[in-house]
């Protein structure tokens, strides 16, 4: 498919988007989360390169090492930022297996709060899956209390072990902890981690310098360039009762810069996108692309999009194709659901004519559609607002967290249906193995509900059914709502596998 000139230099072009324009109009549409105003001036759009993220350090085969650290980097042109970060960037570095080759990360905790690491999307035993009560407390030393006395504590440091026995695809790794996976994913802790494997290589696909991943995510920033989060006080969980419903930022960061420009060749791109945004969903308009692959690996075949609706903890991983346009076109991505600053992603600029022989084949891979006819059971999961001890909450099937309980007992190799239903838009996210979206609200799926998924857009009405097997890993592993202020405000369920 191609992206026209004309498309993208239409109404919202460049002049739209001058200083002025840029300072006003902020607040967001169709959100039920709240805005989060910067007090820094705003940088000028398009202006930082994007970059891509280094690799994680390797200290043997398929073995990584990070170390969660204090650094301070640059996001905002000229000025620091305090982050929480994984071996001192912004995303964190990217973790890349091979399919079925057991990847072991270990990760040493030298900040001053207790993380957890959490690989989404990966088929993972639930000791090295982070479940938030699983600390791995401080080097310096941290007296836990309360839920977190109760899980699987490491000091200093924990050897995550991914046998990252699933097909290629693209997984992000991010904080976990209880109480807390706002703030802390916020302040920086989250990257990528690919998985490849020798069908993926197969296909003609973009690849190499022309694999790009893209991590979108909002934030607001102070005068001085640290992070704004509305935290009720250093370590007490949850937000101000004004950001309950969810923490929108007014500057779109995509790999940790804003509003950035890449520069292409007039080729075909592969671009995985992650949202890794707190509780901000986009449209993303203005680059035609073709998804080939959704959060749990490729689609059967590649499904044609003008328009991207992504949640958080979602990825679309698809491919863009600038071939026909000139050297100097330029494309941006705008979101349909901001507005002012926050209506504008990123942008591309075209800068020369090449040879380029991938494509986008018609068949990408085969996998199972599974039969809901054949499910043993169908389990209601509903996500709603409720009471929290004294004050707002979130839950699931009238349930605050409690990472003592489990909601269900699941025997591996089983068919199940699970049907979400809610009362505002929930992104809903699964632990340990893909779903597929058997039908929304009564009807066949969306047109963003195709392939594997591990985490489905839950729009204020509706109500989703998808058919879930889980295999290989007995244990407990969670359920929960990834707009993060939700799910620090016990919007989380756990199920056990045996
Ligand atoms: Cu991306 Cu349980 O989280
Ligand atoms: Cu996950
Ligand atoms: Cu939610």
């Amino acid at each position: 498919m191609n992206i026209s000139r004309r498309g993208f230099l239409g109404a919202l072009g460049i002049t739209a988007l001058g200083a002025t324009s840029f300072a006003n109009a902020l607040l967001p549409a169709g959100h039920t989360a709240e805005l989060l105003r910067s007090r820094v001036r705003l940088p000028q759009p398009f202006t930082v390169p994007l970059p891509v993220p280094p690799l994680a350090r390797q200290v043997a085969p398929d073995h990584y090492e990070i170390v969660q650290r204090h650094a301070s980097v640059e996001i905002l042109p000229g000025l620091r930022t305090q982050v929480l970060s994984y071996d001192g960037t912004y995303p964190g570095p990217t973790v890349v297996s091979r399919r079925g080759r057991t990847t072991t990360v270990t990760h040493r905790n030298e900040l001053d709060v207790p993380t957890v690491v959490h690989l989404h999307g990966g088929h993972t035993p639930a000791d090295s899956d982070g479940y938030p009560t699983d600390l791995l407390l401080p080097v310096s030393g941290w007296t836990p209390t309360g839920h977190a006395m109760h899980g699987a504590l490491a000091h200093g440091s924990r050897d995550h072990v991914f046998p990252c026995d699933q097909p290629a695809a693209t997984l992000w790794y991010h904080d976990h902890r209880m109480d807390f996976t706002g703030p802390q994913v916020y302040r920086g802790l989250a990257g990528f981690h690919l998985v490849h494997d020798d069908e993926e290589d197969a296909l003609p696909l973009p690849k190499g310098d022309r694999d790009i991943p893209l991590m979108i995510a909002d934030r607001a920033f102070d005068e001085d360039g640290s992070l704004l989060y509305p935290s009720r006080g250093p370590e007490v969980p949850g937000v101000t009762d004004d950001y309950m419903e969810g923490v929108l930022g007014d500057v779109i960061l995509v790999n940790g810069k804003p509003w950035p420009v890449l520069e292409v060749d007039a080729a075909r791109y592969r671009l995985r996108i992650l949202n890794a945004s707190n509780a901000r969903r986009y449209r993303l308009t203005g680059l035609p692309v073709t998804q080939i692959g959704s959060d749990g690996g490729l689609l059967e075949r590649p499904v044609p999009h003008t328009e991207l609706l992504i949640a958080p903890g979602e990825r679309f991983d698809v491919v863009a194709d600038f071939s026909d346009l000139a050297p100097g076109a330029e494309v941006i991505v705008h979101n349909g659901l901001g507005s002012g600053p926050t209506a504008v992603v990123m942008k591309f600029r075209v800068t020369r004519r090449v040879r380029d022989d991938s494509r986008v084949p018609q068949v990408l891979t085969r996998f199972e559609t599974p039969d809901p006819a054949r499910a043993v059971r169908t389990r209601d999961w509903r996500f709603s607002r409720g009471r929290l001890g004294e004050g707002h909450g979130w839950l699931i099937n009238g349930k605050a967290f409690d990472p003592h309980r489990a909601d269900a007992a699941i025997r591996l190799g089983e068919l199940e249906i699970w049907r979400f239903s809610s009362d505002l838009h929930h992104p809903v996210h699964v632990h340990l193995d893909p779903f597929q979206v058997v039908s929304r609200d009564g009807a066949a799926p969306g047109p963003y509900d195709a392939g594997r998924k591990d985490t489905v857009q839950l729009g204020s009405v509706d109500y989703v059914e998808v058919a879930v097997r889980f295999t290989d890993y007995a244990g407990r592993f969670m359920l929960h709502c990834h707009a993060l202020e939700h799910e620090d405000m016990a919007m989380m369920a756990a199920f056990d596998t045996r």
